[in-house]
């Protein structure tokens, strides 16, 4: 029987978007579940996300489609913040649990993919979502899913982020710039929100796309990741990686992980060297538009090695000289260590972390040390730390039953999708 591949369009336009697959071997099997398979010498994760989303899962709340439709005035144009890969996402205000009269702004993702794949990415969001809880993560309020004969729709409902995203700030020429320090303690931020999702859960988390873009800034520049419809469960211990589809950005993802779909949360460190090299010279990671050598980010600042003379040419000319050298140096030392070729030689997000920590307290003290330098010690064997296993087993009703409720809507969106595959498969056939 032929095979058939799930594809979809990658470039849109300039900017990149994620959820494309990234190679044409991406497969989804007739019941629509993404071929994951762990490495050898397997032994099963005692918990996944789904029992934990049943444990864990915050107060979500369910919102009808007629709520969201008048939290957004019918989804108007005029409150439309953000277009992705996945959906439009509008600014609406809703109604607090409370019934008090002060409405709370909002972020409403509506999917526009139908199907068992935009059900598949909405799931993924909401139990990660449901399960984790950081200030570096972007909160989801609720979520909305809606079957009936016009289709299928799918909402999320976050807390609204009112400056936008770190890729607005650094690529958008009609903003002000970021300030050089302000640029360094969002990427730390998001680091300490990797870090928690690497580390401090009780299984680990591959964001899977990190990226400017999915970096959203709160009223005091605080950032938060957001954007789980990629996310995987890392290995489970004695594991050293997931094998998965590769689905990633172009620009972002690692090139062992596109090469051999072997997923590490060591893919994550390598986005985030990308986006450390784009907020030292507010280029994005790939620019069509620039000559040929320019077009690739991470090759042209090859040109210019950070103990090279001229690495002043690679910094974002919008700084205007704003930044301290030697801090400038060693970012980018940090973002090469991101971006070896080899994942095990990359360090991890906690090292990172305490790099850019040091970088950004040497510039606060306006001290220099060039001498100072020294290489990360890699090593895979960093302790991680123990986690705490919460004690309370069993779960309320009223979580079993929005279980059910999510189990019920993905069976009915994969009945749509094998139907759908059983028409194409008939098309096949008879041409
Ligand atoms: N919670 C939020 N609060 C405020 N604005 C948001 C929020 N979530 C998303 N946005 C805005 O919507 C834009 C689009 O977000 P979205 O995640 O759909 O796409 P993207 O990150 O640009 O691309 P991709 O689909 O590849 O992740 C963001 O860049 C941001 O400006
Ligand atoms: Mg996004």
């Amino acid at each position: 029987m032929k095979c058939f591949y799930y594809f979809k369009d990658k470039y849109r336009n300039k900017e990149q978007r994620s959820a494309p697959e990234l190679k044409e071997q991406e497969k989804f099997d007739f019941s629509g579940a993404e071929r994951v398979t762990k490495s050898s010498c397997s032994s099963a994760s005692p918990r996944g996300i789904p029992e934990l989303y049943e444990e864990k899962g915050h107060n979500l709340r369910v919102f009808s489609f007629t709520e969201l439709r008048r939290a957004t005035s019918d989804f108007s144009r005029l409150l439309k913040i953000g277009e992705g890969g996945f959906g439009t996402v509008f600014k609406g205000s809703i109604k607090p649990v409370d019934g008090s009269d002060n409405s709370i702004l909002v972020a409403i993702k509506r999917l526009n993919k139908d199907g068992l794949q935009g059900h598949k990415q909405w799931l993924t969001e909401v139990q990660f979502l449901g399960v984790v809880e950081h200030p570096n993560l972007v909160k989801l309020i609720g979520y909305c899913a809606l079957d009936d004969e016009r289709g299928i729709q799918r909402l999320l409902v976050y807390e609204y982020m009112p400056n936008k995203s770190l890729e607005f700030h650094l690529f958008n020429k009609a903003c002000d710039p970021l300030p050089w320090k302000t640029r360094l303690e969002i990427l730390l931020g998001a680091a300490q929100g990797l870090i928690y999702l690497h580390e401090e859960l009780e299984i680990q988390v591959i964001f899977r796309d990190f990226k400017a873009s999915n970096i959203l800034l709160d009223e005091n520049f605080k950032p938060k990741l957001s954007d789980f419809g990629l996310a995987r469960e890392g290995p489970v211990a004695g594991d050293t990686h997931v094998s998965t589809a590769v689905m990633g950005t172009y620009g972002y993802a690692a090139p062992d992980y596109i090469e051999t779909g072997h997923l590490t949360a060591k893919s994550d460190v390598w986005s985030f060297g990308v986006v450390l090299y784009e907020i030292l010279t507010g280029r994005r990671s790939m620019e069509r538009n620039r000559p040929k050598t320019e077009k690739k980010l991470l090759e042209w600042v090859k040109q210019y090695p950070p103990d090279s003379k001229r690495f002043d040419m690679v910094m974002d000319p919008r700084l205007e000289g704003e930044y301290s050298i030697d801090g400038a140096r060693r970012i980018a030392k940090l973002a090469d260590h991101c971006l070896r070729k080899s994942a095990k030689d990359r360090p991890t997000m906690r090292q990172v972390a305490e790099r850019l920590k040091q970088i950004i307290q040497d510039s606060d003290e306006e001290r220099s040390h060039p001498a100072d330098d020294k290489d990360i010690e890699v090593s895979e064997n960093d302790p991680i730390e123990p986690e705490e296993k919460s004690s309370e087993s069993g779960s309320s009703e009223l979580w079993k039953k929005r279980m059910e409720h999510l189990a019920k809507l993905g069976e009915r969106v994969e009945s749509v999708s094998r139907r759908r595959f059983m028409i194409l498969q008939r098309a096949n056939v008879s041409s």
